[in-house]
């Protein structure tokens, strides 16, 4: 019979607390070695590899990205009901049919579509600094990467650009930690994108094009469809999942390899690494280290009870260093030979990444261009990141060196 959680001695880990990232994962680490379980200030995390799949696998524990609006103690109707329709937090057949209807735009092949597009955006914000063999590589090339690549994906103007990216850094205040200050202000950018995305939808509808939004108005499985307002939040979540996570991501691999010199070498003398150095840089230090879950209903897993409403934390940074998994998972070493299990920074189970094609393509076109215009990438002062806790993490700004060209 399975133990109820709370009766199990279980070491303690804070979620949201106020240390450095290596201080946080290094207390995370130590604990994983001991126990697959731990308890935190909102339910339990699970810190191994198999504990973290376990969860993310099993269909019982439901997303809870859509509570963390109510958590912060957000309880406006309109905007909560709005946000439970989102694929992010959207489960059973509601999810199903969503994931069915619009996977095939985003499969590799779509994102193939715009590997040039991305190799000439890092060209063009790289070339404003490559004269000068210095970088705020975070302002300069990072922050501004993923806009203009989600705008060609839905087929936004190039004239949008900056109004897209406005909108998108206040919807993704959800995440900063401070929703309840900054609700009126993302309120007030969540209707100016549903009214821009309708006017998209409209244009498609009438004069269809060759981008993803002309895709998901075409998405039909046995006569169904998305309708308009569906059509909408897909816009918000591609915007929500893929412009911060994209560029934080790349920002902690540019660090990473200005920390490992060596690294950085070998990918410049071999490219063919590339997509393997995406994987190692996703293992090693991902711009997402954790997602959560609630339990649906009464769950028992590995010999212990959690009762429904439990919450639970999945520990992909812990996962990802699992040594069961990963041999010498402390090494940074883009060589490593594909393990056959994957890293868990873009989630697992039904949920896993939407975007996952078009982050891998991202990556790779931003390291090939970048790889060969940095030689001799190095840190140029304090790198300075984030605050860790809730949300995405990676560099607010990271000064590097390189020769100029
Ligand atoms: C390096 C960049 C990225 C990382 C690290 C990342 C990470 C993740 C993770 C961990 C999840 C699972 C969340 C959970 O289980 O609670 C997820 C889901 C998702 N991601 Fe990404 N992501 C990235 C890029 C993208 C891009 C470029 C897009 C947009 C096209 C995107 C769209 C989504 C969507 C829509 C979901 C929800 C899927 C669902 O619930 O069915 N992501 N991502």
């Amino acid at each position: 019979m399975a133990t109820p959680v709370a009766d199990i001695q279980l070491p303690s880990i804070p979620v949201l607390l106020d240390q450095s990232r290596s201080e946080r994962l290094a207390l995370l680490r130590e604990t994983a070695a001991d126990s697959w379980l731990a308890r935190n200030e909102i339910g339990y995390s699970v810190l191994t590899y198999e504990s973290v799949m376990g969860i993310l696998r099993d269909k019982r524990w439901h997303s809870a990205t859509g509570l963390v609006a109510q958590m912060q103690g957000i309880s406006d109707d309109a905007f909560l009901s709005r946000r439970r329709v989102s694929i992010l937090n959207a489960e059973g057949e509601v999810h199903v049919r969503l994931r069915r209807l619009v996977a095939p735009a985003f499969s590799p092949r779509s994102a193939d579509r715009l590997r040039p597009f991305m190799r000439q955006t890092v060209n063009e914000l790289f070339d404003a600094v490559a004269h000068t063999g210095k970088a705020e590589i975070v302002r300069d090339v990072c922050e501004p990467y993923p806009i203009p690549i989600i705008c060609e994906l839905l087929g936004a103007p190039k004239e949008d650009w900056k109004l897209f990216s406005r909108l998108a850094t206040d919807v993704l205040r959800i995440f900063g930690g401070n929703l309840a200050e900054e609700f009126p202000l993302i309120v007030a950018a969540q209707q100016e994108l549903e009214t821009y995305t309708e006017g998209l939808i409209a244009d498609r509808r009438s004069q269809p094009a060759d981008d993803l939004i002309t895709d998901l108005i075409a998405a039909e499985e046995s006569g169904d469809k998305l309708n308009t307002e569906e059509l909408t939040m897909m816009v918000e979540a591609v915007i929500v999942g893929g412009t911060d996570t994209t560029r934080n991501q790349l920002g902690l691999a540019i660090a990473l390899f200005a920390e490992h010199p060596e690294q950085w070498e070998i990918l410049r003398n071999d490219l063919s690494l590339v997509p393997r150095a995406v994987e190692e840089v996703m293992r090693f230090s991902g711009a997402v280290s954790g997602t959560i879950r609630f339990a649906s209903e009464d769950i028992e897993y590995n010999g212990v009870l959690f009762p429904k409403g439990t919450f639970m934390s999945t520990s992909m940074s812990t996962g990802n260093f699992d040594a069961s998994v990963f041999p010498t998972p402390n090494v940074f070493d883009i060589t490593r030979e594909p393990v056959g299990q994957p890293h868990l920074s873009l989630g697992a189970g039904i949920h896993y990444c939407l975007g996952a094609s078009l982050a891998r393509a991202e990556l790779q076109e931003a390291f090939s261009v970048l790889a060969e215009r940095m030689p001799n990438l190095s840190l140029n002062g304090v790198v300075e990141y984030k605050p860790t806790g809730v949300g995405i993490f990676g560099p607010s700004s990271l000064p590097v060196s390189f020769s100029a060209q």
